[in-house]
C-alpha cells in the first residue's frame, strides 16, 4: 500500500478578509503603516487626514474603498463622515493631531482647549458617530502615549494621559459588543515625533532606549502590528496596551 505525500501546505486566511478598516490619520506615521499592514490581511480601506494630495498619494498606493479630507477635530465634518460611510464597517483607529507639550509658565489656554478637543473630544465623538456603523466584535482603537506619564511632560499632557484609559474602559462598557482599546506608545519614529526631537525628556527617552541592552526604539510597523492584532482578538476590550520597546524600564 502506497501512503499519498504529496500534501498541500495550508495556507493561513488573511485575518481581515474582507473586512473594512477607517484609518482616520491614514496618510502618514502610525495610521499609514496600519492601513498598509491590514491591507495586507486583506481588508478595504477607507482613509481620512486633511491634506488631499497625501491622501491620494495613500490611496494609490492602497488602492482604498474611499478617502476623505477633512479635520478631524471639527466635529460636525466627522459627523458627516460617519454618516456617509456605507454600514457595516469593521474597525476605526484614530490617530491624527499630536499632543501640545507645555509648562505652567508658556501654558496657552486655546491651544490647550484644541488639544483636549484632539485627545479627549474626538474619541468620545468617534465612539458616537461610528459605533452605530461598526459591525459587533468590530473595535475602535485609540491612541495614546507613556511618554505623557512623566510629571515633566507637563500637567496638561500628564492628565489627558491619565484620562484615556478610564475613558476607553467607560466606552467600551456603553458601545458593546463593539470593542473599544488604547495603543498607549513610547516614543515612535515618525514625522510627528521627528518634529518633537526639541524636546528634551522625550530625547532623552529616545537615546536611553537607543543605547540600552533593555529596550529598542520602536517604529510604526509595530505599533501598526499591535493593532491589527486587537483588531483581530475579539476577547480584548477596554483595554491599554503599552508598546514602547521597553523604554519604561531603563528610563531614570
Ligand atoms: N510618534 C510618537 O512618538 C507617538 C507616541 C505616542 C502617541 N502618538 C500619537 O499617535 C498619533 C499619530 O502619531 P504619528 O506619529 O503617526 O503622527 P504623523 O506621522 O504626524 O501622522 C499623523 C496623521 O494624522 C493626520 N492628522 C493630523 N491632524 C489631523 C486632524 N486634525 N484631522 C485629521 N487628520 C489629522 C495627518 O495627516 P494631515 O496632516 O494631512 O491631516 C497624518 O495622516 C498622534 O495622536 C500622536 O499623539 C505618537
Amino acid at each position: 500500500m502506497s501512503i499519498a505525500t504529496s500534501t498541500s501546505p495550508i495556507q493561513p486566511q488573511p485575518g481581515l478578509l474582507g473586512q473594512t478598516v477607517v484609518v482616520i490619520g491614514g496618510t502618514s506615521g502610525i495610521g499609514l503603516e496600519t492601513a498598509r499592514r491590514a491591507r495586507a490581511e486583506g481588508a478595504k480601506l477607507i482613509l481620512a487626514a486633511r491634506n488631499p494630495e497625501r491622501l491620494e498619494q495613500a490611496s494609490r498606493e492602497l488602492g482604498t474603498l474611499s478617502t476623505s479630507a477633512f479635520d478631524a477635530t471639527n466635529f460636525d465634518r466627522l459627523k458627516s463622515f460617519f454618516d456617509g460611510l456605507p454600514a457595516p464597517i469593521d474597525h476605526v483607529l484614530v490617530t491624527g493631531p499630536g499632543p501640545y507639550y507645555s509648562t505652567l509658565a508658556d501654558f496657552d489656554v486655546e491651544k490647550a482647549r484644541r488639544d483636549v478637543d484632539a485627545h479627549l473630544f474626538l474619541p468620545m465623538e468617534v465612539a458616537r458617530f461610528a459605533a452605530k456603523k461598526v459591525r459587533p466584535g468590530g473595535t475602535l482603537l485609540f491612541m495614546g502615549g507613556t511618554g505623557g506619564r512623566r510629571p515633566a511632560a507637563g500637567a496638561l499632557i500628564n492628565a489627558l494621559t491619565a484620562a484615556m484609559p478610564a475613558l476607553t474602559r467607560a466606552l467600551a462598557l456603553e458601545v458593546a459588543p463593539v470593542r473599544v482599546n488604547l495603543m498607549a506608545a513610547g516614543f515612535v519614529d515618525t514625522p510627528l515625533s521627528g518634529s518633537c526631537s526639541a524636546i528634551s525628556w522625550m530625547r532623552d527617552a529616545r537615546n536611553s532606549a537607543r543605547h540600552s541592552r533593555s529596550a529598542r526604539v520602536i517604529g510604526p510597523a509595530d505599533i501598526a502590528a499591535l493593532a491589527v492584532h486587537l483588531m483581530i482578538n475579539t476577547a480584548l476590550t477596554g483595554g491599554t496596551y503599552d508598546i514602547d520597546g521597553g523604554e519604561q524600564l531603563v528610563e531614570g
